[in-house]
């Protein structure tokens, strides 16, 4: 049955779940207090780039499920789930989560909360966080028991729609059984779908969405970590993620060696789960995840180390970024390891030149000092090596043949290039993880 719920914090997490809930069939009120954000999306566009979600967007809007508004009002009163969306990044100066947005979120929907209404927070938060803002709301509210209940999500950026819409699993920490009933009324389309469904309380639900990333940052590190031992000892780190991967236990996915791992999440998930491990006096579970950070970073120093292999000092040497983005059909920059590599270029003295399809305009104003092209072909003119760090369908496509940079020299820093294609075509690669023969 058709729910009444907003979804505070118009993000990326946000915006998805606004859209998922109203093309489910519930009446969605999103609510966000930056204006020209609102202005955006009455208008169709979310402001950043996702695979389908402005058509989509565009379709809830007309349907007239999903509205938009700055801060709350009478109108918030009438819904049954408010889903708490706002971010929560890395403090400044620390590694843990800051979650001042999601205590703000709190206290401006404590005013026009129903006692029978259910808050649920699906921010990536550090464990313990959903039982103090239980607290935080009883003292807002008057209410001896709020409901709050946590439900983390785990969409991927570039199909976040259809991740929201057909998750693998979902996780919902609870502490009465009310809130699993609205909760499982507000996701029965996806019950209803033979979707996993797990009850937990709210530590669980909170810690598992921790878990998650910090795993999935480990397969990466531990396939990158094989990949610095390959290089020295002349293995194939890209065959050896293959040959693991056919033991189930182990799987193909997530093997795949490079410049490491960036974007919104998973740098800072699992530095904020060591902030939060230590806090609780278990900092050492998660040490290791200091190894996992330090190995994905050092991959941007062996681009940097393989560049000055081949061209000596740096300095006066144009080199070209393929790739901005943290992963391809992405706008996002966040801790991008292709923008990583282009400043320690830069600041190892070369002349940098980045290329992206879609990415370009969020690096503009932050970095100046990094020369932006738009035009592919036109990027290549004048440059002494090149540096693959973003698999952009664009660069896994193109023809060698039709670039004419004035050295011919590429990095390919995503094991994705037809290697034999990019040396008939006149040039050197190197890779990642590969001893290449040229
Ligand atoms: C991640 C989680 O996958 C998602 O479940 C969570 O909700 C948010 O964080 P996302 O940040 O969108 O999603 O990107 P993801 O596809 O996980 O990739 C993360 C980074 O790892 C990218 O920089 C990607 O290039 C890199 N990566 C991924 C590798 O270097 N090798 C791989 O094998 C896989």
């Amino acid at each position: 049955m058709a729910m009444k719920i907003t979804v505070i914090g118009l993000g990326y997490l946000g915006t998805t779940h606004a859209v998922a809930m109203a093309k489910v069939g519930h009446q969605v009120i999103g609510i966000e207090p930056n204006q020209q954000k609102i202005d955006s999306l009455v208008q169709g566009r979310a402001g950043f780039f996702e695979p389908g979600l402005d058509q989509e967007l565009a379709a809830q809007l007309a349907s007239g499920r999903l509205t938009f508004k700055q801060a709350h009002d009478e109108s918030s009163r009438d819904a049954d789930i408010h889903f708490i969306c706002v971010g929560t990044p890395q403090s400044a100066g620390s590694m843990a989560a800051d979650t001042s947005y999601l205590e703000s979120a709190i206290q401006a929907l404590a005013p026009f909360l129903r006692e029978d209404a259910l808050v649920v927070g699906k921010s990536t938060v550090p464990v313990g966080t959903a039982a103090k803002l239980a607290q935080q709301l009883a003292k807002a509210t008057g209410f001896t028991s709020p409901n709050l209940a946590w439900n983390p999500e785990f969409l991927r950026e570039g199909t976040a729609l259809e991740d929201s819409l057909h998750p693998d699993r979902l996780v919902i920490g609870v502490t009465n059984p009310r809130s699993e009933a609205l909760l499982r009324e507000v996701f029965a389309p996806m019950i209803d779908a033979g979707i996993p469904f797990l009850v937990t309380d709210l530590a669980t639900a909170e810690l598992v969405k921790a878990a998650a990333n910090a795993f999935l940052a480990t397969k990466i590190s531990f396939i990158n970590a094989m990949a610095e031992i390959a290089e020295v000892s002349g293995a194939d780190a890209t065959e050896l993620a293959q040959a693991i991967g056919y033991d189930e236990r182990i799987g193909n996915k997530f093997l795949r060696n490079g410049v490491g791992f960036g974007g919104g999440c998973l740098p800072k998930d699992i530095r904020a789960l060591i902030a939060r491990a230590e806090e609780l006096g278990v900092g050492e579970s998660v040490s290791y995840l200091h190894e996992i950070d330090k190995i994905n970073l050092r991959r941007r120093d062996r681009v940097i180390t393989l560049l000055t292999e081949e061209l000596g000092s740096l300095s006066g040497k144009r080199v070209l970024v393929l790739g901005a983005a943290f992963k391809p059909d992405s706008d996002d920059v966040r801790d991008s390891p292709a923008l990583g590599i282009a400043l320690l270029a830069r600041a190892a003295g070369a002349e940098v030149v980045v290329h992206d399809p879609i990415a370009l305009h969020g690096v503009a104003v932050k970095h100046p000092e990094l020369e932006l092209e738009q035009d592919l072909a036109k990027a290549f003119i004048g440059i002494h090596a090149v540096v693959l760090a973003t698999e952009w369908k664009e660069y896994r496509e193109l023809d060698p043949n039709t670039v004419t940079p004035k050295e011919k020299f590429i990095i390919d820093g995503r094991n994705v290039l037809d290697v034999a294609r990019w040396q008939q075509a006149g040039f050197k690669v190197l890779a990642l993880g590969r001893t290449i023969t040229n």
